[in-house]
């Protein structure tokens, strides 16, 4: 068994050990990664003269045959490939000859995998942020949608004051927002090339880290190779955005699961979105909302992990690093199919006005407009909400409808008793970014002029 290492060891690496040090099975994923950092590195070499021209020529044309080999799944991987990088060098000496064998001239895996890991994370990023933007469209469309439909707001999960189901749609909408600005910042700090750094220390041949970064497309070069090969912020702030953003997703998934129960009925599923039970012939499932929730949970252990695994690690690099990429892999796969699981269901579920707006006209959640009317009509605040507060208790005691007990009422009568019509009280919110109709409509189109902004923001790649 020969490694790209073996020169110094007399005998075999046992088994075991290659079982365990491997990283093959999962970091073969950035081949397409591996290849571009091995073509600018190969460039660079030339350019600075540490490979001729026919030599770079032949180095490109083996990694050329490489592409296509893995690109067509017949690449012939060997029980000495440690990892996606050791392999492709191996595969490009056996093509290439001495050329391939210079291949890693002044680059160690250390600054090859950093280099690879950005350029995937940077890529990665901007396609989750495309993601939650369409998830956003299919908010911003349900919110037209839902014109002057209105539902209970809550705080406490008790019924509060009324609002527009737009207004609460755009509320999940706004909110990842930011997690799409948080992505975008993220992938803005790791766009940094750490090709140059060497295993630790740089290097004693003339190599020009600006070069391959700007073949890369990295923003910016590293500034300390040791910083370079041992920084994974990238991987952690990444999985941060990740997971917040996985958070936020669960808590319109439990909103979900809630509002198609029976008990509160606000939504129905559409059946290419529910599951049934293998059991209970009648059952009609909200899974993929469950499995949103339990997401969030599988994100936050990821994210957790990797900070535990670098918090002890001295400069520069340490094998410890070899474990962000599982967790960081599954961060990407797992919030992807949870967006586009949960926007198709938010695109196909069935708003169900008539519950939602029997639930907000019950009386009490007008309380609150009652005790502004009074504000208006000169009355303190603080006393304004004991009246209202003493008409709530009594009629909840004597079993008396609210509109009764306040149209006769020598403050309030009549006029009052109007606002606890159904459907009056929601259009009170008036004040800007609030839950009625005409601060809902300014919102709209806000949120549009956002979310287009937005889009221009979205990296091509
Ligand atoms: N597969 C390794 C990783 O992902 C490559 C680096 C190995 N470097 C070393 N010095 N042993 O981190």
């Amino acid at each position: 068994m020969s490694t790209l290492w073996h020169g110094r060891f007399e005998g075999d690496p046992a088994e075991e050990l290659l079982a365990f040090t491997v990283s093959l099975p999962f970091d073969r994923r950035l081949w397409r990664d591996d290849l571009r950092g091995s073509r600018a590195h190969a460039r660079m070499l030339a350019k600075v003269g540490l490979l001729t021209a026919s030599e770079l020529a032949s180095v490109l044309d083996a990694l050329d045959v490489v592409e296509a080999e893995l690109a067509e799944d017949r690449f012939t991987f060997l029980a000495s490939d440690e990892d996606i990088h050791t392999a492709v060098e191996r595969r490009v000496t056996e093509l290439a000859g001495a050329a391939g064998g210079k291949l890693h001239t002044g680059r160690s895996r250390n600054d090859q995998v950093a280099t690879d890991l950005r350029l995937f994370t940077r890529r990665e990023l901007g396609d989750v942020a495309r993601r939650v933007v369409a998830l956003q469209r299919v908010l911003l469309d349900r919110a037209r949608e839902a014109g002057e439909t209105y539902l209970p707001g809550y705080t406490h999960l008790q019924r509060a004051q009324p609002v527009l189901l737009a207004h609460h749609l755009l509320a999940h909408a706004w909110t990842v927002g930011r997690d799409v600005d948080r992505l975008l910042d993220c992938r803005r700090r790791l766009d940094v090339s750490p090709l140059g750094a060497g295993a630790l220390a740089g290097s004693s041949l003339p190599l020009d880290p600006r070069a391959t970064a700007t073949e890369l497309g990295f923003a910016r070069v590293f500034e300390n190779s040791l910083d370079a090969v041992s920084d994974r912020d990238f991987v952690a702030e990444a999985l941060f955005c990740l997971t917040l953003l996985g958070v936020h997703l669960s808590r319109v998934a439990e909103e979900v699961i809630l509002w198609s129960s029976e008990e509160v009925g606000f939504l129905r599923l559409d059946d290419s979105y529910s599951t049934g039970s293998s059991m209970m012939p009648q059952k009609k499932n909200p899974d993929v909302a469950e499995l949103t929730r339990a997401k969030a949970a599988r994100l936050i252990g990821h994210l957790t992990g990797v900070l535990a695994m670098l918090k002890g690690l001295p400069l520069a690099y340490n094998r410890d690093l070899q474990d962000d990429k599982e967790p960081l892999f599954d961060a990407f796969d797992q919030t992807k199919l949870a967006l586009s699981a949960m926007g198709g269901l938010l695109a196909t579920s069935r708003f169900e006005r008539r519950a939602m707006q029997a639930a907000a006209d019950s009386p009490y959640l007008a309380a609150t407009d009652l005790a502004e009317w009074l504000v208006g009509r000169g009355m303190p605040f603080r006393e304004a909400h004991a009246l209202v507060g003493a008409l709530v208790r009594d009629s909840l005691k004597r079993n008396v409808a609210l509109t009764e007990l306040v149209a006769a009422h020598p403050s309030l009568g009549t006029e009052a008793a109007a606002l606890l019509a159904p459907g009056v009280a929601v259009n009170r919110r008036t004040t800007p970014g609030g839950a009625g109709r005409e601060a809902v409509a300014t919102q709209l189109q806000r949120f549009a002029q956002f979310l287009e902004a937005t889009e221009h923001r979205l990296p091509v790649e």
